[in-house]
């Protein structure tokens, strides 16, 4: 019952946060505004909302309003990078609708993203100095992990180690900072907030390793399936292919590397993919991972929070969209 209570305060608290993400894109121009609003309005997880305000309940003395403004900041952020990883990666669908690029363009998805960003770090100033550094660190590791995203491992780098490399920067450094955020928000102890840190981390490499996983196997995602395929962009699974001992890995691999343009070729890809065993492979490492997350709650304060955090290990693994 307990659990069931927290679920629901938490749920209202996100139906705040959700008032207050349309009030924050509110632009002097209705232009900006409208495209502002365009994903953020399109709904989504709220993954990093969630987060905040739940770790953010492990403390004792926290002030609504505080926790809502960190909620705020980790998904305008969020959103942010999403119009602009949406350009890089030419994607038309975004959370169900036409991405910003497809709709308006890239040249204003890019400036709507900074809009974004711009909004954020209003909000994050007036939480503190200390805030705003953990804010900035973790911008500058969303851009570092994209950059490293694009540019390829280094000559000699195992190709796996820097895909991790890559995930850690775009992912799990925001998942990161909304564990921190919440706890912060929420006056933790050192220790807890430590503990925090690392199980943001991790939950964050789980997440990520699921969505590209889902990008394969899953049909209704609100994206384009296979869109990872298309572009060329490695992940975990594609990336398993080149060690794999089973026939046909190695050559799928190739086809893969070598660009899949053509959508007859990209659908016989995406189906070998999903029959290969490296899909297993894939799963059985997310399921570690989420399980090393799960371990980091250990010197947490026992409690409802704690509890959703635990269930959260879960639901990342077995999540499909
Ligand atoms: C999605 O990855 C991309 C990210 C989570 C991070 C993108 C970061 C930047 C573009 C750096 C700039 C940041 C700001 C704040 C302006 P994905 O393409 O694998 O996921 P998808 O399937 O959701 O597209
Ligand atoms: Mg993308
Ligand atoms: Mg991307």
């Amino acid at each position: 019952m307990a659990d069931e209570l927290f679920a629901q305060t938490v749920a209202e608290t996100l139906a705040l946060i959700e008032d207050r993400l349309m009030e924050a894109t509110v632009s002097q121009y209705s232009f900006v505004t409208e495209a502002a609003q365009h994903i953020v309005s399109a709904g989504g997880k709220r993954f990093r909302p969630a987060l905040v305000v739940t770790a953010a309940h492990l403390g004792s003395d926290f002030d609504l309003d505080e926790v809502i403004g960190a909620a705020l900041v980790m998904e305008l952020t969020h959103v942010a990078s999403l119009y602009h990883d949406d350009v890089m990666d030419e994607a038309d669908l975004r959370r169900g609708v036409s991405s910003a690029n497809n709709r308006y363009g890239n040249s204003t998805a890019i400036l709507v993203g900074d809009y974004l960003f711009a909004r954020a770090s209003r909000e994050v100033a007036r939480l503190g100095p200390e805030y705003v550094d953990l804010q900035a660190q973790t911008f500058a590791e969303l851009v570092e992990g994209q950059m490293a995203e694009t540019t390829g491992p280094l000559a000699g780098e195992d190709p796996i180690d820097h895909h991790f490399k890559v995930l850690a920067g775009k992912t799990a450094s925001l998942i990161r900072a909304s564990a921190l955020f919440g706890g912060m928000v929420g006056g933790v102890s050192d220790l807890a907030l430590d503990a925090l840190g690392r199980f943001g981390f991790e939950i964050g490499m789980v997440f990520q390793l699921s969505d590209d996983l889902i990008d394969i196997v899953s049909d209704t995602t609100g994206k384009t399936p296979g869109t990872d395929l298309r572009e060329g962009i490695p992940t975990l699974p594609t990336l398993l292919l080149a060690s794999s001992p089973a026939v046909g890995d190695h050559e799928l691999a190739e086809r893969i590397a070598a660009g899949l343009d053509d959508d007859g070729d990209l659908a016989e890809a995406l189906a070998a993919l999903r029959a290969s065993a490296v899909i297993d492979q894939t799963r059985s490492e997310i399921a570690r991972r989420a399980s090393v997350a799960r371990d980091y709650l250990t010197p947490l304060p026992a409690g409802p929070a704690k509890d959703m955090l635990d269930r959260l290990c879960d639901e990342v693994v077995t999540r499909s969209s």
